[in-house]
């Protein structure tokens, strides 16, 4: 099916923790893949559903070890792991050694654009002009950037758009959302840095909150167990979920756009940023109980 991106241009925003949460939330089956050369942190924060720890050898670096000759959608299920709760992971590499033998960036985006019955959540790490792992956008629906509120995150988070949009030749070529990461009433942190990247002529899809939580953010470390559904964190980021969910279906619809007032989101994206609709009827999931055919030992 479809294929999310997230990313950070520095700091640590919370990019992983925004891949666990957004496939939990994810209206259809979904696949978080960490396609961070930088490292994969899912299998040293979260057990199996056994409590058992994650099999370090089993992830990213197998699956293209496996697929040298070939790349293809069933080779994907014997290298993914479940994490508690019933996600399913491709775990990343366990250091950037292990990703400098790592040469089939441009394959991996097309293997996980074209899933059968699932979407994938990519955590790329931080990007920059010259990360491999840019190769995946080719084939993602939209690319979400996380950015906190500290100004020079934002003046970096700028260069490095600017530097990605300058190696590919023009825009990035999949549109570009950014999320701020800040205090659940904050919100007017997200005009500050969509104008600030409007300024730069940096086109952005859309401008989103994620709440600055960390009891939220426990949850999808593996460090509390129960019910996140209440945090700010979760609260948060259902409308973004949505939206993106919408966009990787092809299925998006805007919403009206909201009376402006000191607290809502700056405008909706663009009309002519928006895919043209498949058929079928905008916006609904597949029936409750559809299941990945896929996962894990099946
Ligand atoms: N929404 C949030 N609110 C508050 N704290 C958060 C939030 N998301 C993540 N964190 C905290 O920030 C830290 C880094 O989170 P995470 O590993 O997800 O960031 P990252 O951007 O993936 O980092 P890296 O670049 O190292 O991969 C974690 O310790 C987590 O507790
Ligand atoms: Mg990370």
């Amino acid at each position: 099916m479809g294929l999310l991106a997230i990313a950070s241009a520095k700091g640590s925003p919370g990019v992983t923790t925004a891949a666990a949460l957004f496939a939990a939330l994810w209206p259809r089956p979904s696949l978080v893949v960490e396609a961070d050369p930088s490292g994969g942190d899912i299998a040293l924060r979260l057990p199996g559903p056994d409590g058992q720890p994650l099999d370090p050898q089993v992830g990213l670096l197998s699956l293209v070890a496996a697929g040298r000759r070939s790349l293809y959608p069933q080779l994907v299920q014997h290298h993914v792991q479940q994490v508690v709760g019933g996600q399913d992971v491709v775990c990343g590499v366990t250091s950037p050694e292990q990703a400098a033998g790592l040469n089939q960036w441009p394959q991996l985006g097309g293997l996980f654009a074209e899933l059968p019955g699932v979407d994938t959540i990519a955590d790329l790490g931080r990007i920059g002009a010259t990360t491999p792992q840019n190769a995946l956008l080719a084939n993602a629906s939209s690319l979400l950037m996380l950015v906190d509120t500290v100004p020079s995150n934002v003046v970096h988070l700028r260069e490095r758009l600017r530097r990605v949009e300058e190696s590919s030749g023009g825009p990035i070529g999949v549109p570009l959302h950014v999320a701020v990461v800040a205090a659940p009433k904050r919100t007017r942190a997200v005009r500050e840095v969509h104008e600030a990247l409007e300024r730069a002529e940096i086109e952005l899809a859309g401008a989103h909150h994620l709440a600055f939580d960390p009891t939220g953010a426990r949850f999808f470390l593996g460090q509390v167990v129960g019910n996140p559904d209440r945090t700010a964190l979760v609260r948060s980021a259902r409308p973004v979920v949505e939206e993106l969910a919408q966009r990787t279906s092809g299925y998006y619809v805007p919403a009206a756009a909201p009376e402006p007032d000191e607290t809502t989101e700056q405008p909706v994206p663009e009309a002519a940023s928006i895919p043209p609709p498949p058929t079928g009827p905008p916006g609904v999931p597949p029936p409750p109980g559809a299941s990945q055919t896929w996962g894990a030992g099946s």
